[in-house]
């Protein structure tokens, strides 16, 4: 049998990435006297998130959100009824599962770690390797994909079709168009855009309460934005470019190798290339990386620290960072500071489960 995660990617191929946007030709890959110059014109622009993230195809309302946050949660989705969305990327973990790579389909551990579904709203594309171009696309990967939720799609749309109440809200949302997997797609998709980190210490700080972030917090954020050169990539109100890079990670779990964005670009320079990640909340869902292979956000910090791992193909902007002890500290404090206020999601009672458990 092939290997879970193997399936997940054709099966997800299909959603492969058609608006390419990022071109990462305009990073210097051999010019390391390039970085500190960049580091220092970083100045540290504040930049709040921005608000309307639900795009003009796929507005929001109570009765989608609702919706989509009943399918979020719905095992029902799965091919044998076991596995939801939440299963993976739970509030309770963070919006992740809290495991260094998924768990998928009959028990199988998965390549990549899951990650978070907090401000995925704010990526230009999703997935690791950015291969789905919207979150409504994204949505619809895991539930037919093999590894992960096993659907077929005519099944589930006469299963929640029998569902009376599920009926009448997709007949509430969608008019006459009713369940179909893209509406599926469309109400979850609602759902994690109000799945959003905000008000952080920080954004209290950078708005003028200097009692919001702790010294050592604050001396991070100045590492973060100079010394450390972190925001050359994570960068703008979530925290990330939205862009490729290879870090130099080594490897963990099933898979030997994994090329990363190469899958979807076929460009040799973005070999073990991975999409950078936000980090508004980012304490919430350890472990960290595409693989899972850092444990803590100190694992983080000490791996930037040491320049990375692995020296093939890697981004011109991972050097050593000659970090003191203090600084690895403070900048771990910065990116708890990023943490904003709670994300409430309870289990919802779930449509025509009379014994719907409530947590
Ligand atoms: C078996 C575990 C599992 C299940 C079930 C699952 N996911 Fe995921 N999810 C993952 C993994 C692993 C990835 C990363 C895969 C990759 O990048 O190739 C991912 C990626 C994502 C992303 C992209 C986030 C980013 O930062 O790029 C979103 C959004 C997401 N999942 C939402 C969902 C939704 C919605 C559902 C239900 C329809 C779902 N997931 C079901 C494991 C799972
Ligand atoms: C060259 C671009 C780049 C630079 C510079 C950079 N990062 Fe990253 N960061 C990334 C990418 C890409 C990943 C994901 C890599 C992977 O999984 O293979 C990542 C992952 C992370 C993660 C894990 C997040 C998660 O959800 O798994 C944290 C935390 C992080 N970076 C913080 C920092 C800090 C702090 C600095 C400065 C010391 C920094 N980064 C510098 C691009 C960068």
């Amino acid at each position: 049998m092939k290997s879970f995660f193997y399936s997940i990617l054709c099966s997800l191929f299909l959603f492969a990435c058609s608006g390419e946007k990022k071109d990462q030709s305009a990073e210097p890959q051999k010019e390391p006297a390039s970085v500190a110059k960049v580091a220092k014109e970083e100045s540290h622009k504040y930049e709040p998130l921005p608000e309307g993230v639900f795009p003009q195809g796929n507005p929001w309302s109570q009765d989608k959100e609702d919706l989509g946050k009943l399918l979020y949660f719905d095992p029902r989705l799965s091919g044998d009824n076991s596995i939801s969305c939440a299963t993976c990327h739970h509030p309770d973990k963070g919006w992740g599962d809290g495991l260094p790579r998924a768990i998928g389909f009959g028990g199988k551990e998965l390549g990549r770690h899951s990650p978070t579904v907090i401000n995925s709203a704010y990526y230009e594309v999703q997935f690791w390797d950015g291969r789905a171009p919207s979150l409504e696309e994204q949505a619809k990967g895991p539930i037919q994909a093999a590894g992960e939720m096993n659907q077929n799609v005519e099944e589930l749309v006469q299963e929640l079709g029998a569902i009376p109440e599920y009926k009448d809200r997709f007949a509430k949302v969608f008019g006459d168009s009713g369940i179909t997997l893209d509406n599926i797609a469309a109400a979850i998709a609602t759902f994690e855009r109000t799945v959003i980190s905000k008000n952080s210490a920080y954004d209290k700080y950078m708005q003028g309460d200097k009692s919001a972030m702790s010294a050592s917090a604050v001396n991070g954020m100045n590492l973060f934005f100079g010394k450390a050169k972190c925001s050359i990539c994570h960068n703008g109100p979530a925290f990330t470019d939205s862009g490729f890079h290879n870090l130099g990670v080594k490897q963990q779990g099933p898979l030997a190798e994994d090329p990363g964005r190469f899958n979807v670009s076929k460009d040799p320079a973005d070999k073990g290339a991975f999409k950078t990640p936000g980090l508004r909340g980012v304490s919430l869902s350890a472990p960290y990386m595409h693989d899972g292979s850092e444990a803590t956000l100190k694992d983080v910090i000490d791996f930037y620290n040491r320049g990375g791992d692995v020296a093939e193909n890697r981004s011109a902007f991972i050097t050593p960072l000659e970090l003191s002890d203090q600084e690895v500290l403070d900048l771990v404090e910065f990116l708890k500071a990023l943490e904003g206020e709670p994300i409430k999601a309870s289990m919802p009672a779930l449509p025509g489960m009379t014994d719907a458990s409530k947590k």
